[in-house]
């Protein structure tokens, strides 16, 4: 078989309800990343692979997704945004810039409590569920 293309990464980190660094998969149910799987299998992109993943440090940022070879970095990502981020990203190439973690403030999120960034001001998604056990 061909190496793969693509990565998708998709954090399905769990944190208690109200943790102040919030939670990637909210529900604990992993939609996000079957959703990934289901698009790219409808689409016969068999070189593209939807991964969990745990935490990507981008959790103020989050639902976190990553995507690679490309180190492109997505946050606030919701279900509605899978089919753009394959079509526009994964398929033409074009990253989403309007779900783009902007690379200057990677890995410092838990840092940016002043910033007037979009990213910044968004409500960080929280866990309605205990963590799934280990
Ligand atoms: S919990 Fe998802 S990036 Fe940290």
């Amino acid at each position: 078989m061909a190496k793969f293309e693509r990565h998708i990464f998709i954090c399905m980190n769990q944190r208690e309800a109200g943790h102040p660094r919030g939670c990637c998969d909210p529900t604990g149910q992993g939609e996000l990343q079957r959703l990934f799987k289901t698009k790219l299998a409808q689409r016969g992109l068999k070189l593209v692979r939807a991964n969990k993943s745990g935490c990507l440090d981008q959790c103020e940022l989050g639902p976190t997704v990553a995507v690679y070879p490309d180190s492109i970095f997505y946050g606030g990502v919701r279900p509605e945004d899978v089919e753009e981020i394959i079509e526009s990203h994964i398929v033409n190439g074009h990253p989403v810039e309007r779900l783009r973690i902007p690379d200057e403030i990677l890995n410092t999120t838990h840092q940016n409590k002043g910033d007037s960034s979009e990213f910044a001001t968004r409500k960080i998604p929280t866990c309605a569920n205990p963590p799934l056990a280990k």
